[in-house]
């Protein structure tokens, strides 16, 4: 029998921290559905969502400032477990009779806590320490008083009440982030509040969401046929493969070539899901017009513009060829629903404005399949390695939408994308081979269209520079340049000048973000 996957789940509370959405993450990890929510969610949409388990997030703001973000009363009546971490634990404490101080130094970074018995954090300790976790604080305030009807369960040598709950109440509150990895023990507690405390099974797991989402998709297309655009990208990747999983030669995809992807990429993509999978792809070659649009063109943002407008402009007659399409699908994933709904109430952290090559055309009149809407980027390379896709595609780096677009500075030419393709692959397959890809968030090439002197053999070139670039990140809010070893560089240097004729010097970029940003335009 199939399971609920949504029968339990918990509701994660956001007072604005740059860590809800790994809380989130980690209780899915744990094996139940969760949903992120912000603070002022109405008291109707609480009792709609009907939680199992409410988690408070952590968050910037000072229960003492006035107007200060609260927990909803329906929050502490519901008899659901409920959970307060940092910011959520002096609300918790705050509003239900205990007192929070501004501490006299901010407490960033490892502390050890000391646990006494309780419910929540008794019995665990770090291999290496009798009874001692190290955790991970990050706050300014404290919890100075706890509210009655509570016991303290563990201290720090800042923080001397770092833990405290209600068992009968069913409220615990930490001061700490058992969310980040840095706090050791941090899943075990995290496991220890939805399963032991809130009851729920771990019915979230990739074999299960695989199925739950087939089953959403027959139900809601029935037997109308299904247009997607695929791009390659890991999200459109998986979409195909868990469309054509579900309703099989009723999905057609479109894949529109736009001859600025990486070496090889088209007939990657033709190969992989066309010949291997079977799938109805449509392979639309583009490049000439898209050469033909930027000529001329040196603006990025303007060839951002182009590229984006062109895109749409060729999926949509390629969309009208086809007969009988009801329905549209989109790789939209969970943060793309967040931050949308951040937007639209004014709350969002931080917006991308990235104009994503794969955005719909708006006039188009098809109904839209969204099947990764409730998942995570972790969770759809999961689930893409359940439905069969190989794992270099599923952990591939981000590739913008404009693609060679943005990294051929100023004006692009299709002989600049070939050199850059050539030099790219070279940097990328050495990355594989020695094992640094994977310890990268995201690398690639640039082509510059400046010429510089080099000499080879007796002669002298005169020919374009390569910029290479490697990041380590995990937000690419900012980035750090990844630290390749020496050794490395140099082989990808000296491959790129002898193997890439047209090539005659090649740097590596060690600027981090900010104050630069990844991509060179
Ligand atoms: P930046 O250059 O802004 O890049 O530091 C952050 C991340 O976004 C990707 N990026 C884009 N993705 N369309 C996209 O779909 C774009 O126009 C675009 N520009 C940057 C970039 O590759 C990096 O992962």
């Amino acid at each position: 029998m199939q399971h609920d996957i949504h029968a339990h789940k918990l509701l994660i509370i956001d007072f604005g921290s740059q860590y809800t959405q790994l809380i989130a993450r980690r209780v899915r990890e744990c094996g139940v559905y969760s949903e992120i929510h912000p603070w002022d969610m109405s008291e109707d949409d609480i009792r709609a969502f009907a939680p199992n388990g409410i988690v408070l997030s952590g968050g910037p703001e000072s229960v003492n400032l006035e107007d200060p973000p609260t927990v909803s009363d329906l929050v502490f009546e519901l008899g659901v477990p409920v959970l307060g971490i940092c910011y959520g634990m002096q609300a918790m404490a705050a509003q239900l009779g205990g007192k929070v101080e501004a501490s006299s130094h901010r407490e960033f970074g490892y502390a050890e806590i000391e646990p006494v018995e309780c419910r929540l954090l008794h019995g665990l300790s770090d291999e290496d320490s009798h009874a001692m976790l190290k955790v991970w604080m990050s706050h300014g305030d404290r919890v100075e008083e706890i509210p009655p009807g509570f016991v303290a369960t563990a201290s720090s040598s800042n923080s001397p009440l770092a833990a405290m709950e209600d068992v009968e109440r069913n409220f615990y509150g930490v001061q700490f982030h058992p969310e980040v990895t840095h706090t050791l023990k941090g899943m075990e507690i995290l496991n220890r509040f939805v399963h032991e405390i809130c009851g729920c099974a771990g019915d979230w797991t990739p074999g299960n969401i695989v199925a739950d989402a087939i089953e959403q998709v027959r139900e809601k297309v029935g037997d109308g046929k299904v247009l997607l655009g695929l791009s390659g990208g890991v999200d459109s990747s998986v979409v195909a493969a868990l469309l054509h999983e579900a309703i099989g030669d009723q999905l057609v995809c479109v894949f529109v070539d736009h001859g600025l992807l990486r070496y090889n990429e088209g007939d990657q993509v033709m190969d992989l899901f066309a010949e291997h999978m079977h799938i109805n792809v449509i392979r639309v070659n583009a490049a000439e017009r898209f050469f033909a649009a930027l000529e001329g063109v040196t603006d990025p943002e303007q060839k951002r513009k182009i590229i984006g407008g062109l895109f749409i402009e060729v999926f949509d007659e390629e969309a009208h060829k086809l007969e009988g399409i009801e329905w549209l699908a989109q790789g939209t994933i969970y943060p793309d629903v967040i931050e949308s709904a951040g937007a639209k109430t004014g709350k969002a952290h931080v917006i991308k404005s990235h104009h994503n090559v794969g955005g719909l055309p708006e006039k188009m009149r098809m109904s839209l399949v969204e099947p990764l809407r409730e998942l995570f980027k972790d969770e759809v390379r999961k689930i893409g390695l359940e439905l069969g896709l190989p794992r270099e595609m599923v952990y591939r780096h981000p590739f913008p939408g404009p693609g060679l677009g943005v990294r051929i500075l100023g004006e692009v030419k299709p002989e600049y994308a070939e050199l850059l393709q050539l030099a790219d692959d070279i940097f990328i397959s050495e990355l594989h081979k020695q094992h640094l890809y994977d310890k990268t968030s995201q690398a690639f090439a640039v082509f510059l269209p400046v010429k510089s002197v080099g000499v080879m053999g007796d002669g002298r070139r005169y020919d374009y520079v390569i910029a290479l670039r490697a990041v380590e990140t995990i937000d690419f809010m900012t980035a750090r340049w990844a630290r390749l070893p020496y050794e490395f560089l140099e082989h990808v240097s000296l491959r790129i000048i002898n193997e890439v004729d047209g090539i005659s010097r090649v740097t590596y970029d060690i600027s981090g973000k900010p104050p630069a940003t990844i991509e060179w335009e």
